[in-house]
C-alpha cells in the first residue's frame, strides 16, 4: 500500500481531476495541422489550480502522438536550455522508436546543434531552430515546448515567442503551451512586442466540479490499495472544495491518518483536512497575499463585510472611496486570481478558505 496522492506543487496527480476539455482541445490541435489555433495556448490560473500538472501532462501526451517536447521555466538561459533539450530529448525519442543508438557526438550533428561558424559568425537563435526544425521533420516529428511562469519583463521570453510566431507562420510543426498567474499573463500580454499572443487560446484554470473531485479523490484512494465510507468521501469533497492543491493535501493527510487500516473512515477526514487547511494557508494564502499592497489588503477586508458576493457601490461606501478607485482595485485582483466575478456586477473571493484566513492575516500583518 503506498500513498498515491501528490501533495507537492509541479507534481503530475495520479488521477487528474476535471480538466478534460482543456486537454481534449490541446490534444485535438497536436494532431491537426499546423496552423490550428490551439497550438498556441495559454493556461492561466491562481496558485495551486493545476497549472504546472497540466503542462507535464500536456507534454506526455505530446510525446505519444509524434511530438517531442521541451519543458522550461520562464530564467535567463531559456533559449540555449529548448536547443539543448530538443537535441537530447529528439535523440532519446529515435533511439527509442527505430532502436538506433547515437553516440552523444552524433545527437548534436543530427539535430544541427553544432555549425561550422564561417569567420567567426555564430548564427542566431531562429536560424538554430529552424536547423533543429527542419532536422525534427525529417522524422516528422513536431516540437512542443512548454514555458511554465510567464515572465515578460525577461527579454527571452519575448524573443522566445517573436521567433515562434515567425516559425509557426512558416508552417512549421511547433507548437507553445504557456502557463502563467493571472497578473504574470496579462502584462505578457500587455507586451505590444508579442501582441500575437492576444491571439492564443486563453484557458482559466477554475474550481472542479465536485462530481470530478469525488471521482478522482476515489479512484487515487482504491489504486492505494484502501478504501472510503461514503459519509467520509463527502466530508473530503467539502473539504477540498474544487481546488486542485487541496484534493492532493486532503487526500495525503486523511490517507496518512488512517495509519494500516484499509478504510478511510469520517475522523481520518476530519483529521487531514484541518492539517490540509494549514498547509494551503501556509502555501498557498499567505504566499498570495504578501504579493499584494495595503490598499489591495483593505478592499478585500471591506468585502467581509458581506456574507457572500459584494458589488462595487458597497466597497465604495465601506472604504470612502470613489467607484474609479473601486474599479482599479477590482480589476488588480480579478487579476491576480484572489477574487472572482460571480455575475450581474458581483464578485467574491476565488481561492478557498481565503475568507476566514484574512482577518488573521491582517491582524498578524499590522
Ligand atoms: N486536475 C487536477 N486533479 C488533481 N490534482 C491536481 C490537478 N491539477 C493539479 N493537481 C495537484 O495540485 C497541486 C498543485 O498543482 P500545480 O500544477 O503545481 O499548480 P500550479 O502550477 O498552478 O501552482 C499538485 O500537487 C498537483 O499534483
Ligand atoms: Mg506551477
Amino acid at each position: 500500500m503506498k500513498n498515491l496522492f501528490t501533495p507537492n506543487f509541479g507534481q503530475i496527480p495520479y488521477c487528474l481531476a476535471g480538466r478534460e476539455d482543456i486537454v481534449g482541445d490541446i490534444t485535438h490541435a497536436l494532431d491537426n495541422t499546423p496552423g490550428d489555433p490551439n497550438q498556441t495556448t495559454i493556461l492561466v490560473g491562481a496558485r495551486g489550480t493545476g497549472k504546472t500538472a497540466l503542462l507535464r501532462t500536456m507534454a506526455a501526451v505530446a510525446e505519444q502522438r509524434g511530438w517531442i517536447s521541451v519543458n522550461v521555466a520562464c530564467l535567463p538561459g531559456l533559449l540555449e536550455d529548448i536547443l539543448q533539450q530538443t537535441a537530447r530529448n529528439g535523440a532519446a525519442f529515435l533511439e527509442k522508436k527505430d532502436g538506433v543508438r547515437f553516440k552523444s557526438i552524433n545527437i548534436a550533428s543530427v539535430f544541427g546543434i553544432e555549425w561550422e561558424y564561417a569567420r567567426g559568425i555564430e548564427p542566431n537563435w531562429r536560424s538554430r531552430m529552424t536547423d533543429v526544425l527542419d532536422a525534427l521533420s525529417e522524422h516528422d516529428l513536431g516540437l512542443l515546448i512548454t514555458v511554465d511562469e510567464v515572465d515578460p519583463s525577461l527579454d527571452e521570453m519575448i524573443q522566445l515567442a517573436s521567433v515562434y510566431q515567425l516559425l509557426a507562420g512558416d508552417g512549421r510543426k511547433i507548437a507553445l503551451l504557456m502557463a502563467g498567474l493571472p497578473h504574470q499573463v496579462s502584462s505578457l500580454l500587455a507586451n505590444k512586442s508579442v501582441s500575437f499572443l492576444r491571439r492564443a487560446a486563453q484557458c482559466h484554470l477554475e474550481r472542479i466540479s465536485d462530481a470530478d473531485v469525488e471521482a478522482a479523490f476515489l479512484a487515487t484512494v482504491k489504486a492505494s490499495g484502501k478504501d472510503i465510507d461514503a459519509s467520509a468521501l463527502q466530508e473530503a469533497v467539502a473539504a477540498i472544495d474544487g481546488f486542485p492543491y487541496m484534493l492532493q493535501l486532503v487526500g495525503y493527510r486523511s490517507w496518512q491518518a488512517t495509519g494500516e487500516a484499509l478504510k478511510i473512515a469520517d475522523h481520518a477526514v476530519e483529521e487531514g483536512a484541518s492539517l490540509a487547511e494549514t498547509d494551503m494557508r501556509t502555501r498557498v494564502l499567505k504566499a498570495t497575499l504578501d504579493e499584494l499592497s495595503d490598499a489591495d489588503l483593505l478592499f478585500l477586508q471591506a468585502m467581509l463585510q458581506q456574507e457572500g458576493a459584494s458589488e462595487a457601490s458597497q466597497i465604495a461606501q465601506a472604504l470612502g472611496k470613489s467607484s474609479a478607485h473601486v474599479s482599479t482595485y477590482r480589476r488588480r485582483l480579478l487579476e491576480q486570481g484572489v477574487i472572482a466575478e460571480t455575475g450581474r456586477g458581483r464578485f467574491d473571493f476565488a481561492l478557498p478558505m481565503l475568507r476566514p484566513y484574512l482577518p488573521e492575516y491582517i491582524a498578524s500583518y499590522l
